[in-house]
């Protein structure tokens, strides 16, 4: 896929999990890569893994709940590269404390998922699409998730934030179709990623027991890996999906084409 050549691609939370997959797949593609996260290292080891591939890494430490921060993140991107072409709005946190019942959930708590999940898509859009205006057009993709179609206790704020990306994705999509920015999100299952560890370490369990039960609730009989995901956002930014604007693709093993009443087949 020669389509990423020195194309300016940003990746939020594009340090490690799903994000590092993406950021390491535009740079193998030949991209410029900026990646906005808050944790450095694993950025500077991203950038430093970068040297071997045809693209190029830049780190930027930024907290893009932030409207100053998003505001640097596309300014960098402009005065290392002049402009972006591809905003993956990757960024997501669930807290492994943030599974309580909705009347349990402290606001602070309930904010920051919102600010980081769904306000961060809001703001490096509203920055970004300038810059892919001049430049005649731009992709942006929203990582969502299957959480914004389904759900399960105990994830109100995070369910919310998922539901609003992709509701934003529709309507960004609709805003800037006539600028030929299209919007496209992706709706992961289960991944084998940082945060998952951090929530199974949380409950202290048994990280490969349980990669092997949630593994069962994806007709494929596995989890994912961040890999997965980042070929089919490769896919949809690149010039193949020039038709595809305001949708979502499920990388899930086919969970969500599971009713719930399948489960008795199982038995
Ligand atoms: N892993 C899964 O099973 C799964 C499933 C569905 C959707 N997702 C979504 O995929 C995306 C990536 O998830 P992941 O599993 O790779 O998570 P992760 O925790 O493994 O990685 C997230 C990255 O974002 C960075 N980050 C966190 N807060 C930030 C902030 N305020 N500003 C900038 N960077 C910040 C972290 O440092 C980290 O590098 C998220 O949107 C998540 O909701 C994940």
């Amino acid at each position: 896929m020669a389509d990423f050549k020195d194309k300016i691609v940003i990746v939020t939370g594009g340090a490690k999990g799903i994000g590092g997959g993406i950021s390491r797949a535009f740079a193998e593609e030949g991209a410029c890569v900026l990646c906005a996260d808050i944790d450095e290292d694993s950025g500077a080891q991203l950038v430093t893994e970068a040297t071997n591939m045809d693209g190029t890494v830049r780190f930027l430490k930024a907290d893009v709940a932030h409207a100053g921060e998003c505001e640097a993140v596309v300014n960098t991107a402009v005065s290392e590269w002049g402009g972006v072409d591809i905003l993956c709005n990757n960024v997501g946190i669930q807290p492994a404390n943030s599974y309580l019942p909705a009347h349990e959930f402290p606001e602070e708590m309930w904010d920051r998922i919102i600010n980081v999940n769904l306000k961060s898509f809001f703001l490096m859009a509203k920055y970004s699409v300038p810059e892919m205006k001049k430049r005649g057009g731009g992709v942006i993709i929203n990582t969502a998730s299957v959480q914004g179609l389904q759900s399960m206790k105990g994830v109100s704020a995070y369910a919310a934030s998922k539901g609003g990306a992709l509701s934003l994705t529709r309507q960004l999509a609709l805003e800037y179709a006539e600028d030929n920015i299209r919007v496209l999100a992706v709706n992961p299952g289960t991944i084998d990623t940082p945060l998952v560890v951090e929530a199974v370490d949380f409950m202290g369990a048994d990280l490969e027991g349980l990669k092997k039960l949630w593994g069962k609730a994806h007709p494929m009989g596995r989890i994912g890996q961040p890999r997965e995901i980042a070929n089919v956002v490769l896919f949809l930014a690149s010039d193949k999906a020039s038709f595809m604007t305001g949708e979502y693709v499920c990388v899930d093993g086919g969970m969500m084409a599971k009713g719930a009443w399948a489960d008795g087949e199982e038995e």
